[in-house]
């Protein structure tokens, strides 16, 4: 495996520890919910309505505000101004106003009708429990078929176009054996570590906002839309995260309702939901039901792939889900056919949760094409080497890179896929299961600015986030590398919004795109640097050794002082500053980072119950930043696409739209019992199409296809091929 290119144990692609571990075992990485203002915050309080759908009639707040340490009950009666929710809405959705308390309409079950703000969470509680309140309810509906889903979204998540294909369907799909099969998956939530949690000050002129965010420069734009703010009046800060998955991609009711309790008081007030609110209060993935059709001939070539997928989509917010991606480019076939529909339903918030498309397109699909290559008696990882496209499927472009074969074999032979030895054991059998996933990579505008002070320290500064990824750390290893410095004279600063703007954590695109502005804005303080030593270009920086800079290599090699540079520098510090625009990777190419899953699992013929017994990846996403905290995210992935397989589920009551198992009690993921021996390996190829690094995103490709491998292996094991997920053990029996 090609480590770092450098002896630094910070250099690029070393599997360096955290920088930000120390801090955060001692307990000094200061999240959302720790106080930085001055004065404590009081405590805001989230009263929520118990139905999906309806209008407030009547809302009485007299015996809640007379009681001790309450200082406002805040409704759509007496709120701040806001903006209407969704506008302007020629603005992405993160910009958008999130705007709270501000009408009488109801818009989701435990919609915030009410902040109760006290000196004290438990006034803040009990005054809440004081609050009458009349919902004249609407009617409510949810997705429950496949064919209610009539609405053509505008685009699906990831800016693909909700339809898609190449050839006719009809025609492949019945030239040869034709397959038909149903899947669903369930409402899921992403269930971060940390939930949303923000405090607010304003002292008349600033917001400042505290909070738990992937994307801080969107955020800046939510709170000036839904508040009608100047942006430069506005600071949002969140240096460290404690898990998004997508649920933090933009601000939610914590962040504007403590917004709101800070405007109406002018003074710092803490909303942090209780992981119960979390469920309402942020948003969460909808169910799926995806119906595909396939065609193969006898030698296991695919003739047509059909993918329709339905979906829910939330009343007034319009975000779909791509969940039929993975059918437009995982295989070559004649013709190809992937649609979207969705129905608006009246549930919470529906928006990302990691992998949006793949984790639940490739859980269905994957498990799908497993079907075809059984019924057809086709070794699965056999039909699926057959099956890969050499080019896009659909457009026909070149893959930038693409190791989904090498993925394969490789995967087989690590895994042992050839040598799998079947065994009972009393009323338990075995089985092994294999699936792919390929998940697109893309660069997002992103800048970064680097500071080389007076004392030798380089300061990174942009608004990025680390989400728990080791963000502070890959580009500590990114300056490491470029001025050959140890990791201690290097200060990454993230989470400000007063620094330049970055792509911030999401959809995969973090690590390369922040990446790469960090190291052009490398590059441009070397110029820089090289410039006041009065060289010609090309003799760029190569090391930075206590006070000297040390300039060229061999014979031309020279030292200069920092000093002396400082002396020539017209500014006091010298900075620089990099970024990145989506061009810079070559878009002509089909860009994707792959996996090849394999699993074995035991299945109890008497209790239905699964284990799973091992999991393996290989991955191929270009070249690897950091091989600990890359390694750490894939397996985070597969682990969650397990989750998947067996267990997760958000179940909804149909007669008030809420969701019922609201913790994680009732709510149930993989924990460490669960998983059996997790193991992966990386094929690196560094793929300098997809950006300057070399790198592609990899933080959602663990979980895609993940769970179908778990799944086939069921099959495998007892012939149960369970369509709807999770596959619980009533199921299986
Ligand atoms: Mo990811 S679901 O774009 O954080």
């Amino acid at each position: 495996m090609p480590a770092n290119t450098t002896s630094n144990p910070y250099g690029i692609g070393a599997a360096a520890n955290r920088v930000d571990g120390r801090l955060k075992v001692q307990g000094k990485a200061t999240y959302a919910g720790e106080n930085l203002f001055d004065k404590a915050p009081l405590i805001g309080w989230i009263v929520g309505a118990d139905i999906a759908s309806g209008t407030l009639k009547q809302i009485n707040t007299e015996t809640a505000e007379a009681q001790e340490g309450v200082h406002a009950v805040i409704t759509y009666k007496n709120s701040v101004e806001q903006r209407p929710f969704g506008q302007p809405e020629e603005t992405q959705r993160f910009g958008q106003s999130r705007a709270m308390l501000n009408e009488d309409k109801i818009r989701y079950a435990g919609f915030p009708v009410a902040l109760v703000v006290a000196d004290t969470l438990e006034q803040a509680r009990y005054a809440g429990q004081l609050i009458d309140f009349v919902i004249e309810p609407g009617p409510i509906s949810l997705l429950t078929e496949h064919s209610e889903a009539q609405v053509t979204p505008e685009s699906v998540d990831g800016g693909y176009e909700p339809d898609a294909g190449t050839g006719n369907i009809d025609t492949a799909l019945n030239s040869s054996q034709r397959f038909d099969m149903t899947y669903t998956t369930p409402n899921q939530v992403s269930a971060a570590m940390e939930p949303h949690t923000s405090i607010a000050a304003f002292d008349g002129t600033n917001l400042v906002v505290h909070t738990s965010v992937q994307i801080l420069a969107s955020a800046v734009d939510c709170l000036a839309s839904t508040f009608k703010l100047a942006k430069e009046n506005i600071q949002v800060k969140s240096p460290y995260v404690g898990g998004g998955f997508g649920s933090k991609l933009g601000l939610h009711n914590d962040a504007i309702l403590a917004s709101i309790g800070a405007l109406h008081l002018q003074r710092p007030v803490k909303v942090a939901m209780t992981r119960r609110q979390v469920f309402h209060n942020a948003p969460h993935r909808g169910m799926s039901i995806q119906q595909m059709a396939f065609s193969a001939d006898a030698n296991g070539k695919l003739g047509g792939v059909q993918h329709h997928s339905a979906m829910p989509m939330a009343k007034d917010y319009a975000f779909a889900e791509g969940t039929g991606v993975a059918a437009r480019v995982n295989y070559q076939a004649e013709a190809i056919d992937s649609k979207h529909r969705v129905k608006v339903v009246d549930s919470p918030m529906i928006d990302s949760v990691r992998a949006p498309g793949d984790a639940i397109g490739s859980l269905a699909f994957e498990a799908a094409v497993d079907e075809v290559a059984r019924a057809l008696k086709i070794d699965p990882v056999e039909f699926r080497r057959n099956n890969i496209a050499p080019v896009h499927p659909i457009t026909g472009a070149d893959f930038s890179t693409n190791n989904l074969d090498k993925c394969l074999i490789e995967g087989a032979e690590k895994f042992g896929w050839k040598e799998r030895q079947y065994t009972t054991k009393g009323t338990k059998k075995n089985g092994f299961g294999v699936a792919l996933g390929m998940r697109m990579n893309m660069i997002v505008p992103s800048a970064a600015s680097i500071t080389l002070q007076r004392d030798g320290q380089l300061v990174v500064r942009t608004d990025m986030t680390d989400i728990g990824t080791g963000t502070y750390t890959i580009l500590t290893q990114i300056v490491a590398e470029h001025f050959n410095v140890d990791a201690q004279r290097i200060t990454i600063d993230l989470g400000n919004s007063d620094s330049p703007a970055s792509s911030g954590s999401g959809g995969s695109f973090g690590a390369s795109s922040s990446g790469t502005a960090v190291l052009n804005a490398c590059e441009a303080l070397s110029l820089k640097l090289s410039e006041l030593a009065g060289l010609a270009k090309g003799n760029e920086l190569v090391k930075l050794q206590d006070n000297e800079v040390v300039f060229g290599k061999g014979e031309t090699q020279q030292q200069h002082n920092l000093e002396s540079l400082f002396a020539k520098a017209s500014d006091n510090a010298l900075t620089a500053t990099g970024s990145v625009a989506p061009d810079e990777g070559n878009d002509n190419y089909a860009q994707y980072s792959c996996a090849a899953h394999f699993a074995e699992v035991e299945v109890d013929t008497v209790t239905g119950e699964v284990r799973i017994l091992r999991q393996h990846g290989a991955f191929s996403a270009g070249r690897i930043l950091n091989h600990k905290t890359a390694g750490s995210q894939l397996k985070g992935g597969m682990v969650w696409g397990a989750s998947y397989a067996l267990f997760e589920e958000l179940q909804q009551d149909s007669r008030d739209g809420s969701f019922v198992n609201c913790d994680f009690a009732e709510y149930h993921f993989a924990v460490n019992r669960d998983i059996g021996e997790v193991s992966l390996h990386i094929i690196e190829e560094p793929d300098y199409k997809a950006c300057k690094l070399g790198s592609k995103g990899i933080g959602e490709l663990g979980i895609t296809g993940s769970g179908a491998a778990i799944a086939n292996a069921v099959y495998d094991a007892v012939g149960a091929r369970i369509r709807a997920f999770p596959i619980t053990p009533d199921k299986v029996m």
